[in-house]
Parts: C-alpha cells; structure tokens; sequence
C-alpha cells in the first residue's frame, strides 16, 4: 500500500518536471512544436534520436543556445529521453505560406542533384540522428546552412558541410523555400 502511494507519488512527480520543462520550451518552440519565432526551428515531429542527441550536447553545453543549456544543466537522461520523445509525437505543422514556384522547382533540382534525399529520407521527415526539413521555418534552415559552410555551429555533424560542399550560397535559399514549403 506504502509503497504503491510512493510509486504514484514519484511518477507524478516526474509528470510535473516533465509539464514545467515543456512550458519553457513553448515559450520558444511554440506549445504544440511548431515555431512561430523567426530563428527558432520548430521540433514538433523530429526523429527522436536526433532531439535526443541534440539536447544532450546542449546540456554538455556543447550546442544550443546559452539559455537552453541554462535550462537542460543537470537534467537527468530520463527526463531528456521523456521530452524528446514527447516532441517527435507531435505533429509538424508548416506555416502556410506562399510558394515561389521558380524557387520550390529549384531547390527540388539542387536536393536531387545533391542526393539529400539519401539521409533525409525522400519526403524529408529524417530518420534517426537527421534531422527532418520538411516544414521547417525557411530562415532557420536557410541559416543553418549557412552556418555549416562557415564551420559555426557547434558541435554539429560534419559530413553536412561535407554534403553542401560545391553547393552556391545563393542555392542555400532555394533549398531552404524548398525544404520550408514540404508538408
Ligand atoms: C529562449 C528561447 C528558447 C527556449 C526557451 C528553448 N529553445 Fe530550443 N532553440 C532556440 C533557438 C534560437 C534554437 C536554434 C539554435 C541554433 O540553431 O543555434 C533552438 C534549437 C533547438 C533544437 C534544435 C532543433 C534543430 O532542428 O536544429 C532543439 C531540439 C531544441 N531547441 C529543443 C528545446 C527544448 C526541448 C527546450 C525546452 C527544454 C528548448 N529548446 C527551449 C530557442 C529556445
Ligand atoms: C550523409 C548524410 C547526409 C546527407 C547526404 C545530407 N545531410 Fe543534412 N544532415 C545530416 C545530419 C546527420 C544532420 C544533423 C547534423 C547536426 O546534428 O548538426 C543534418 C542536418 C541538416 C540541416 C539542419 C537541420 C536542423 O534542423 O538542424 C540541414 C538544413 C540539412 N541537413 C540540409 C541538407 C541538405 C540541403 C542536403 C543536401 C545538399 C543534406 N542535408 C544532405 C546528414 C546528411
């Protein structure tokens, strides 16, 4: 009897941690993980392994954002594991913006002539460590990039600097509204 209160009181301690860790995370990322907040991307929907490995490197303090590893410092790997898989259940949800068509049709030749379709998946959902494109805010993806041409994003993957390699900047764009604009 004691102890079975016991369990129910810890598991609903844990669902507390876990409510209080998501708010401060839609404050940013949006309640259902879809971001309304240029330069925030959006993590409703990404394959677990990847939420995982990122919020671990960020809690390390060796990605993310100052404020993120603020909030990850000392998380145990239970309730990291319990957010991530919380987050890849939700469902994306693009913003419904126009598209440009010259620069979808674009960016789909230059993903196919790149074979980023080979890790992303041919829909863009990503698998695994990948991250998913499909749906993501344009500006995040068109900088992200950007950024792994210029070798700052911290601990970030480098076979992606190794995939745009040969690829113009002004085609990062393209790929980014492309990407963006997949359901
Ligand atoms: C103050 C705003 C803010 C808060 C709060 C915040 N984030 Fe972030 N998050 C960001 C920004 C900005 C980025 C982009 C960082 C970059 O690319 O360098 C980001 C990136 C991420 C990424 C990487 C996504 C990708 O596709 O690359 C994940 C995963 C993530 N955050 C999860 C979380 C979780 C989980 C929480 C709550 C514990 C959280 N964040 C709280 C602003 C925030
Ligand atoms: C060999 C596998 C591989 C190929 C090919 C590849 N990617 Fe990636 N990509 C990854 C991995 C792994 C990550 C996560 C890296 C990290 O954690 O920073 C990633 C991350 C990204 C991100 C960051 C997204 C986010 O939410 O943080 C973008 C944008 C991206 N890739 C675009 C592309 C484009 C465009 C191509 C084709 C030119 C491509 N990728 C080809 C493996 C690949």
């Amino acid at each position: 009897m004691l102890a079975a209160l016991l369990i129910s009181a810890a598991h609903g301690q844990a669902e507390d941690r876990l409510a209080v860790h998501l708010r401060s995370c839609a404050g940013c990322h949006g309640a259902d993980g879809n971001s309304a907040v240029p330069g925030t991307p959006s993590i409703a929907a990404q394959p677990q392994i990847f939420l995982e490995n990122y919020l671990v490197m960020t809690r390390e303090g060796i990605r993310g954002t100052q404020l993120m590893q603020s909030l990850l410092k000392g998380m145990p790997d239970r309730e990291i594991v319990a957010l991530a898989k919380h987050f890849s259940a939700l469902k994306a949800k693009p913003a419904r913006e126009p598209v440009d068509k010259k620069l979808f049709q674009r960016g789909k030749s230059v993903a196919a002539a790149n074979r980023c379709a080979s890790c992303h998946l041919p829909d863009f959902r990503g698998r695994e460590q990948m991250p998913r494109l499909a749906g993501q805010r344009e500006e995040f993806l068109a900088e992200a990039m950007l950024a792994y041409r210029q070798n700052r994003r911290p601990g970030g993957d480098t076979i992606m600097a190794a995939s745009l390699y040969g690829i113009a900047e002004q085609d990062f764009k393209a790929l980014a509204h492309y990407f963006s604009r997949l359901k």
